[in-house]
């Protein structure tokens, strides 16, 4: 996957909710590895394919990005995502 092309999509269609991997909309959600950990669904099981998932289909008050954003796309804003997390988002 291509993170560098993950920054893109994410400053482009997540950052309006996520800048800096935080969430405005529900502030315990975030995107830190410690939150994806204990929140997002099967993220211990395969990190880049649990935020791929949670990308295509949106949970709650998150939109889904299928029809929006194809699998590459997903596929680079979810390895962009996880590297953020690994690195503290610093
Ligand atoms: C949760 C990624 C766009 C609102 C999450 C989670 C991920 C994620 C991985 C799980 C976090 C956790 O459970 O701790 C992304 C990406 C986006 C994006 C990569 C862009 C492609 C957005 C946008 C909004 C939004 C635009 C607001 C309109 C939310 C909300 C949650 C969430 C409210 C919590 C859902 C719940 O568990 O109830 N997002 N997001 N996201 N996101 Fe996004």
């Amino acid at each position: 996957a291509d993170v560098a092309h993950g920054a893109q999509i994410f400053s482009a269609n997540c950052a309006a909710c996520h800048m800096g991997g935080g969430n405005v909309v529900n502030a315990e959600r975030t995107l830190k590895a410690e939150a994806l950990s204990a929140y997002l669904a099967d993220y211990n099981a395969d990190h880049e394919a649990a935020i791929a998932h949670q990308v295509t289909n949106g949970k709650n008050a998150m939109p889904a990005f299928l029809g929006k954003l194809n699998d590459t796309d997903i596929a680079d804003v979810a390895a962009y995502v996880e590297d953020m997390a690994s690195k503290g988002w610093a």
